[in-house]
């Protein structure tokens, strides 16, 4: 069964948002197989979104990450990559499909509420990077 890293980011933890994350996930039969809340270092944020450092935006999603506590999540299930970017939206929320988790609570492409691993190989990687094996149901 297909393992993805969800995040739901500081804007989401602040707007109330941890219950109703969840529960789009598992009402579509998506199982949460690890779950822990985390405020992130710097070094922490800038290693996870390494990818993106030389983007223009790189500075200011590092610190919006650190802005306040995050929840992670190891999400499982079938095909669970692609429709949990489904479920998520778009990046932009302007952008993003009616429904969605970023259409219905995202304010910019920087605080859209959740993160998804985009391909397998950065599933793998996202998901060693905040779990050790033990704490992975
Ligand atoms: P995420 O799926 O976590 O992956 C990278 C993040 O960078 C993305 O969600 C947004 O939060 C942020 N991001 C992507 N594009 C932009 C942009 N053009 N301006 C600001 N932030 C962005």
């Amino acid at each position: 069964m297909e393992k993805t890293l969800s995040i739901i980011k500081p804007d989401g933890v602040s707007k109330n948002l941890i219950g109703e994350v969840i529960k789009t996930f598992e009402s579509q039969g998506i199982r949460i197989a690890a779950a822990k809340m985390k405020l992130l270092s710097r070094k922490e944020a800038e290693g996870f979104y390494y990818v993106h450092k030389e983007r223009p935006f790189f500075g200011e999603l590092v610190e919006f990450m650190m802005s306040g506590p995050v929840v992670l999540m190891v999400l499982e299930g079938e095909d669970v990559i692609r429709r949990n970017r489904e479920i998520m939206g778009a990046t932009d929320p302007a952008e993003a499909a009616p429904g969605t988790i970023r259409a219905k609570w995202a304010d910019s492409k920087q605080n859209n509420i959740v993160h998804g691993s985009d391909s397998p190989e950065s599933a793998a990687f996202e998901i060693g990077y905040f779990f050790s094996g033990i704490e992975i149901f």
